[in-house]
Protein backbone atom coordinates (compact mmCIF):
# COMPACT_ATOMS: atom_id res chain seq x y z
CA UNK A 1 0.00 0.00 0.00
CA UNK A 2 1.39 3.29 -1.23
CA UNK A 3 2.91 5.12 2.39
CA UNK A 4 0.86 8.20 3.09
CA UNK A 5 -2.65 5.61 2.60
CA UNK A 6 -0.48 4.03 5.52
CA UNK A 7 -0.06 6.16 7.78
CA UNK A 8 -3.52 7.62 7.36
CA UNK A 9 -4.58 3.70 8.32
CA UNK A 10 -1.65 4.62 11.40
CA UNK A 11 -3.18 7.47 12.51
CA UNK A 12 -6.56 5.88 13.64
CA UNK A 13 -4.90 3.95 16.22
CA UNK A 14 -3.90 7.51 18.22
CA UNK A 15 -5.05 7.70 21.47
CA UNK A 16 -5.97 10.76 23.86
CA UNK A 17 -3.65 13.94 23.91
CA UNK A 18 -1.39 14.21 26.97
CA UNK A 19 1.65 15.54 29.03
CA UNK A 20 3.94 13.30 30.14
CA UNK A 21 6.64 14.85 32.47
CA UNK A 22 9.81 13.86 34.28
CA UNK A 23 12.48 15.56 36.27
CA UNK A 24 16.04 14.76 37.61
CA UNK A 25 17.70 16.99 39.50
CA UNK A 26 18.09 20.21 39.01
CA UNK A 27 15.88 20.00 35.40
CA UNK A 28 12.31 19.20 34.74
CA UNK A 29 10.82 18.80 31.48
CA UNK A 30 7.75 17.86 29.48
CA UNK A 31 6.87 16.85 26.44
CA UNK A 32 3.35 15.66 24.11
CA UNK A 33 2.20 12.53 23.15
CA UNK A 34 -0.72 11.33 21.25
CA UNK A 35 0.56 7.33 21.16
CA UNK A 36 0.37 6.56 25.50
CA UNK A 37 -1.98 3.09 25.98
CA UNK A 38 -3.62 1.48 28.95
CA UNK A 39 -1.55 -1.76 29.90
CA UNK A 40 -3.42 -3.58 32.06
CA UNK A 41 -7.39 -4.32 33.09
CA UNK A 42 -6.50 -4.31 37.02
CA UNK A 43 -7.58 -1.53 38.81
CA UNK A 44 -5.77 -1.90 41.92
CA UNK A 45 -2.28 -2.84 39.11
CA UNK A 46 -2.89 0.62 37.05
CA UNK A 47 0.17 0.62 34.36
CA UNK A 48 0.51 1.67 31.23
CA UNK A 49 3.06 2.23 28.19
CA UNK A 50 4.76 5.21 26.68
CA UNK A 51 6.58 5.66 23.57
CA UNK A 52 9.06 8.18 23.34
CA UNK A 53 11.60 8.86 20.49
CA UNK A 54 15.16 8.80 21.54
CA UNK A 55 16.44 12.57 20.25
CA UNK A 56 13.62 13.60 22.72
CA UNK A 57 15.22 15.48 26.30
CA UNK A 58 12.25 13.51 27.94
CA UNK A 59 13.65 10.08 26.83
CA UNK A 60 17.05 11.35 27.76
CA UNK A 61 15.44 11.73 31.60
CA UNK A 62 13.62 8.80 31.74
CA UNK A 63 15.72 6.25 30.67
CA UNK A 64 18.24 7.64 32.83
CA UNK A 65 15.87 8.25 35.95
CA UNK A 66 13.30 5.27 35.28
CA UNK A 67 10.21 7.50 36.15
CA UNK A 68 7.61 9.56 34.22
CA UNK A 69 4.29 11.02 34.65
CA UNK A 70 1.05 10.76 32.39
CA UNK A 71 -1.19 13.49 32.12
CA UNK A 72 -4.52 13.57 30.37
CA UNK A 73 -5.41 16.67 28.92
CA UNK A 74 -8.66 18.78 28.22
CA UNK A 75 -10.11 20.23 25.28
CA UNK A 76 -9.35 23.13 26.79
CA UNK A 77 -5.46 22.78 26.46
CA UNK A 78 -4.48 23.09 23.24
CA UNK A 79 -2.21 26.23 24.56
CA UNK A 80 -0.21 23.64 26.87
CA UNK A 81 0.29 21.30 23.75
CA UNK A 82 1.89 24.25 21.63
CA UNK A 83 3.99 24.86 24.37
CA UNK A 84 5.77 21.38 25.32
CA UNK A 85 5.02 20.16 21.81
CA UNK A 86 6.76 21.63 19.41
CA UNK A 87 9.85 22.70 21.02
CA UNK A 88 12.50 20.68 22.82
CA UNK A 89 13.37 21.34 26.51
CA UNK A 90 17.27 21.70 25.14
CA UNK A 91 16.60 24.70 24.10
CA UNK A 92 14.12 26.15 27.25
CA UNK A 93 12.76 25.34 30.12
CA UNK A 94 9.50 24.46 29.27
CA UNK A 95 8.28 24.15 32.86
CA UNK A 96 9.55 27.10 34.39
CA UNK A 97 6.35 28.96 34.66
CA UNK A 98 3.65 25.97 34.62
CA UNK A 99 2.48 25.59 38.18
CA UNK A 100 3.06 22.24 39.45
CA UNK A 101 4.28 20.39 41.95
CA UNK A 102 6.69 16.83 42.44
CA UNK A 103 4.27 13.94 43.06
CA UNK A 104 5.89 10.15 44.58
CA UNK A 105 7.99 10.04 42.07
CA UNK A 106 10.04 13.20 42.06
CA UNK A 107 8.02 14.11 38.57
CA UNK A 108 6.17 17.15 38.04
CA UNK A 109 2.80 16.89 38.21
CA UNK A 110 1.04 19.80 36.59
CA UNK A 111 -1.95 21.59 38.30
CA UNK A 112 -4.49 21.54 35.17
CA UNK A 113 -5.55 18.54 33.73
CA UNK A 114 -8.08 15.97 33.28
CA UNK A 115 -6.01 13.29 35.32
CA UNK A 116 -2.51 12.41 36.25
CA UNK A 117 -0.56 8.85 36.59
CA UNK A 118 2.42 9.07 38.31
CA UNK A 119 4.77 5.99 37.19
CA UNK A 120 8.04 4.35 37.88
CA UNK A 121 9.02 2.18 34.75
CA UNK A 122 8.48 -1.80 35.24
CA UNK A 123 10.49 -1.95 31.94
CA UNK A 124 11.37 -0.98 28.71
CA UNK A 125 11.58 -2.33 24.99
CA UNK A 126 14.08 -1.18 22.19
CA UNK A 127 12.09 0.26 19.21
CA UNK A 128 15.05 1.37 17.38
CA UNK A 129 13.62 5.01 16.69
CA UNK A 130 11.98 5.09 20.52
CA UNK A 131 11.70 3.03 23.25
CA UNK A 132 8.58 1.47 25.18
CA UNK A 133 8.76 2.18 28.61
CA UNK A 134 6.19 0.32 30.82
CA UNK A 135 4.85 2.45 33.95
CA UNK A 136 3.53 1.63 37.12
CA UNK A 137 1.50 4.39 38.49
CA UNK A 138 2.26 4.91 41.66
CA UNK A 139 -0.09 7.53 42.66
CA UNK A 140 -2.94 8.46 40.33
CA UNK A 141 -5.34 11.88 40.60
CA UNK A 142 -8.46 13.64 38.72
CA UNK A 143 -8.28 17.01 38.06
CA UNK A 144 -10.89 19.00 36.39
CA UNK A 145 -13.18 18.73 33.15
CA UNK A 146 -15.59 16.35 31.44
CA UNK A 147 -13.83 16.48 28.16
CA UNK A 148 -10.38 14.74 26.84
CA UNK A 149 -8.30 16.38 24.31
CA UNK A 150 -8.74 13.83 21.08
CA UNK A 151 -6.00 14.32 18.30
CA UNK A 152 -8.70 15.22 16.27
CA UNK A 153 -9.98 18.31 18.53
CA UNK A 154 -6.31 19.44 18.31
CA UNK A 155 -6.02 19.21 14.64
CA UNK A 156 -9.07 21.57 14.16
CA UNK A 157 -7.99 23.66 16.98
CA UNK A 158 -4.33 24.08 16.57
CA UNK A 159 -3.12 27.93 15.68
CA UNK A 160 -2.21 28.78 12.44
CA UNK A 161 1.59 29.62 12.63
CA UNK A 162 1.71 25.77 15.09
CA UNK A 163 -0.73 23.79 11.98
CA UNK A 164 1.73 25.24 10.05
CA UNK A 165 4.91 23.74 11.84
CA UNK A 166 3.21 20.21 12.00
CA UNK A 167 3.95 18.93 8.95
CA UNK A 168 7.30 19.77 8.68
CA UNK A 169 8.31 18.86 12.52
CA UNK A 170 6.71 15.58 11.60
CA UNK A 171 8.81 15.23 8.55
CA UNK A 172 11.78 15.90 10.06
CA UNK A 173 11.11 13.60 12.74
CA UNK A 174 10.87 11.25 10.27
CA UNK A 175 14.26 11.75 8.71
CA UNK A 176 15.58 10.86 12.23
CA UNK A 177 13.35 8.28 12.69
CA UNK A 178 14.43 6.18 9.35
CA UNK A 179 18.03 5.34 9.97
CA UNK A 180 17.31 4.54 13.12
CA UNK A 181 14.41 1.79 12.82
CA UNK A 182 15.91 -1.44 12.75
CA UNK A 183 18.85 -0.54 15.53
CA UNK A 184 17.06 -2.56 17.89
CA UNK A 185 19.06 -3.93 21.28
CA UNK A 186 21.05 -6.51 21.33
CA UNK A 187 17.90 -8.86 22.81
CA UNK A 188 16.50 -8.24 19.11
CA UNK A 189 17.28 -11.84 16.77
C1 LIG B 1 0.14 15.96 19.00
C2 LIG B 1 1.56 15.53 19.25
C3 LIG B 1 1.81 14.18 19.52
C4 LIG B 1 3.12 13.74 19.76
N1 LIG B 1 3.35 12.42 20.05
C5 LIG B 1 4.60 12.00 20.34
C6 LIG B 1 4.85 10.65 20.74
O1 LIG B 1 3.93 9.81 20.86
N2 LIG B 1 6.13 10.29 21.02
C7 LIG B 1 7.19 11.16 20.92
O2 LIG B 1 8.32 10.77 21.20
N3 LIG B 1 6.98 12.47 20.56
C8 LIG B 1 5.72 12.90 20.29
N4 LIG B 1 5.50 14.22 19.96
C9 LIG B 1 6.64 15.15 19.84
C10 LIG B 1 7.16 15.73 21.16
O3 LIG B 1 6.12 16.08 22.05
C11 LIG B 1 8.00 16.99 20.87
O4 LIG B 1 8.97 16.72 19.90
C12 LIG B 1 8.65 17.59 22.11
O5 LIG B 1 9.07 18.90 21.76
C13 LIG B 1 9.83 16.81 22.66
O6 LIG B 1 10.34 17.55 23.75
P1 LIG B 1 11.67 17.25 24.58
O7 LIG B 1 12.86 17.21 23.64
O8 LIG B 1 11.73 18.44 25.51
O9 LIG B 1 11.50 15.96 25.30
C14 LIG B 1 4.20 14.69 19.73
C15 LIG B 1 3.93 16.04 19.48
C16 LIG B 1 2.63 16.47 19.24
C17 LIG B 1 2.37 17.93 18.98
Amino acid sequence: MDPARTYELLRTLTTPVVAITCARAGQRNGMISDGVVRAGILPDVPRLVVQIHKWHLTHEIVAETGRFAVHVLRRDQVALVTRLGFVSGRERDKLADLPHRLGATGCPILDDCYAWFDCTVLNRMDAGFSTFFLGQAVDVGRGTGEEVLEPHHLRDALPPQYRDLYQPNLEAAQALARPLAWMLGPSHP
